[in-house]
């Protein structure tokens, strides 16, 4: 199997969807891998370290032309139809459930697609799960983000001239990104507060030397590990909770989300006017609307002097390590779809082909 790697063209986007280490890996498994040229140069990979690494550099007409699996990392666009084959095989992440329009073209292009956003949740999906190598990612870089940002040090200082007390940092939602932002602040030295929906994330938030802030969450039960839409109830419960750490808090990173919702609102604007001048929010859930409600994504808004930044570009300001990670992941779920000759087993009984086949030979199966 002839495997292609495009690079991406998404505005800002700055991985790619292998790496040079993990295409010696894939070819020991029996791939060939032809890379687009320049795929890397963002992630700071060269044409030269791949063909180092026995992958073959092509324009990207003639990886289109001779690939039997196109891999992405942002979903396929026109433009990239435009050049798919009935028969090939497209793998990115699709958000399908949100992308009806683009499904339906690559259904009609007679292509077959699997998206990475969709494999499950279970423990033997762990290695393939796309959604937390680059969350976890996307964590870590909301803390330097945040500690760039502010106009204060993370740790307690005493120097000669005097002793410096340490940054109080304030998270809402302990999932991949927020343990990430948890330990990356507490590395750095701050003291760390937690909150989430979900009570089994109090013991893993401790675990990283976080406080938990803990609400009284009855009948908001999660979902197979996922949160659901929070009650405005329970919001007001939380503000109550949450709000003399909010108050206190020179950063404050949200990474609540709840899957396939807009994100919910867990900081008002009242509640921005009461915060501390200087404090910072870093608000990653900004692409799917905000967990602040003055968030605008990839915009820096000023409000009595606390500063609210809207990002998703987190991952991708980390384009090398990103870019190993999704590889790895691409890695893992190709040997697990494929045989010992690196052939389609397509066994559609089995959960992660299931969930993540999304359209095969122009039928869609998923919606
Ligand atoms: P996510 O990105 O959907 O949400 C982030 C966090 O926001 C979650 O912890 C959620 O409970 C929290 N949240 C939602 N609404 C909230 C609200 N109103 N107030 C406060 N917090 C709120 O979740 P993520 O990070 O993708 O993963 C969630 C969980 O899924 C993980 O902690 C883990 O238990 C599980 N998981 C399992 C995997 C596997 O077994 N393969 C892989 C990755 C995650």
């Amino acid at each position: 199997m002839k495997i292609g790697i495009l690079k991406e063209t998404q505005k800002g986007e700055k991985r790619v969807s292998l790496s040079p280490n993990i295409t010696k890996q894939l070819i020991s498994k029996g791939f060939e891998v032809i890379i687009e040229e320049e795929a890397g140069a963002n992630s700071s990979y060269l044409d030269t370290d791949f063909e180092n690494a026995g992958a073959q550099i092509e324009k990207r007409g003639v990886v289109y032309k001779e690939a039997e699996i196109l891999i992405k990392i942002n979903p396929f666009d026109d433009e990239d139809l435009k050049l798919v084959d009935a028969g090939q095989i497209l793998i990115s992440q699709l958000y399908h459930k949100s992308n009806p329009k683009l499904i339906e073209a690559i259904s009609k292009k007679g292509a077959t697609a699997f998206s990475m956003d969709a494999i499950p949740r279970i423990s033997r999906a762990q290695d393939m799960d796309v959604l937390s190598s680059q969350n976890n990612l996307a964590g870590y870089k909301s803390v330097i983000l945040g500690a760039y940002e502010m106009t204060k040090i993370f740790p307690l200082m005493m120097t000669a001239a005097g002793t410096i007390t340490p940054s109080k940092v304030l998270i809402y939602g302990v999932g991949v990104a927020g343990l990430q932002a948890i330990a990356t602040a507490k590395r750095l030295g701050a003291v760390v507060e937690a909150t989430d929906i979900r009570s089994e994330t109090k013991e893993q938030a401790e675990s990283l030397g976080a406080k938990f802030i803990s609400v009284d969450n009855e009948g908001e039960e999660s979902a197979g590990g996922y949160a659901k839409e929070a009650s405005e109830d329970y919001k007001k419960k939380q503000q109550e909770a949450v709000n003399k750490s909010l108050f206190q808090a020179d950063l404050v990173i949200t990474t609540a989300n709840v899957p396939g919702r807009k994100a919910p609102i867990l900081i008002t604007k009242e509640q921005v006017a009461q915060m501390k001048n200087g404090a910072v929010i870093i608000d990653l859930a900004a692409a799917q609307g905000g967990n602040c409600e003055l968030s605008k994504l990839n915009e820096k808004v000023i409000v009595n002097g606390v500063k609210v930044i809207g990002t998703n570009i987190a991952p991708e300001s980390v384009a090398t390590n990103a870019s190993e990670l999704y590889a790895k992941n691409i890695f893992n779920f190709l040997v697990h779809l494929t045989n010992d000759e690196a052939k389609f087993k397509w066994d559609l009984e089995e959960e992660i082909t299931d969930e993540t086949l999304i359209v095969k030979n122009g039928t869609i199966r998923k919606s």
